[in-house]
């Protein structure tokens, strides 16, 4: 969570699928966001670094999420960061494409 003079401006909330070398070591983000009149400010950029941070923490060895190809800003961020798409899903969940970006730690 990102907070700014006691009020959240960020999230970013994810799964640990058991983060540990010899069982999964997969991280999964769930979701991420920036209140709009913080964006372009660094915070996204923040909050995902500190999910990297946290999954290797985790012994994780891979990031996962899943995202829409009109996220532009979303795109940028996850590629920014060193995530690289791994799958187009075409008409995925509510008949929109989805991508599914990863990074390996
Ligand atoms: C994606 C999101 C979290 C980025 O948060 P942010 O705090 O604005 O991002 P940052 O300021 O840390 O920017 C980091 C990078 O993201 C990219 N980016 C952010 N906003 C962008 C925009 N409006 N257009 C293009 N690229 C953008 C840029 O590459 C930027 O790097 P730069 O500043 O060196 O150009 C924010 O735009 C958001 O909340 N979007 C709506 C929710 C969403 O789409 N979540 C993802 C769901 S999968």
């Amino acid at each position: 969570m990102a907070e700014e003079d006691g009020n959240v401006v960020g999230v970013a909330t994810g799964t640990i699928l058991r983060g540990n070398e010899k069982e999964g070591g997969l991280a999964r983000l769930g979701w991420i966001c920036v209140h709009p009149a913080h964006q372009r400010g660094g915070i996204g950029r923040a909050l995902l670094n500190r999910v990297i941070e946290h999954s290797k923490e985790q012994k994780c060895h891979k990031i996962t999420l899943y995202t829409l190809p009109v996220l532009i800003p979303a795109l940028n961020l996850y590629f920014k960061l060193g995530f690289v798409p791994e799958a187009y899903l075409q008409k995925e969940w509510w008949g929109v494409d989805f991508i599914k970006m990863s990074k390996w730690l």
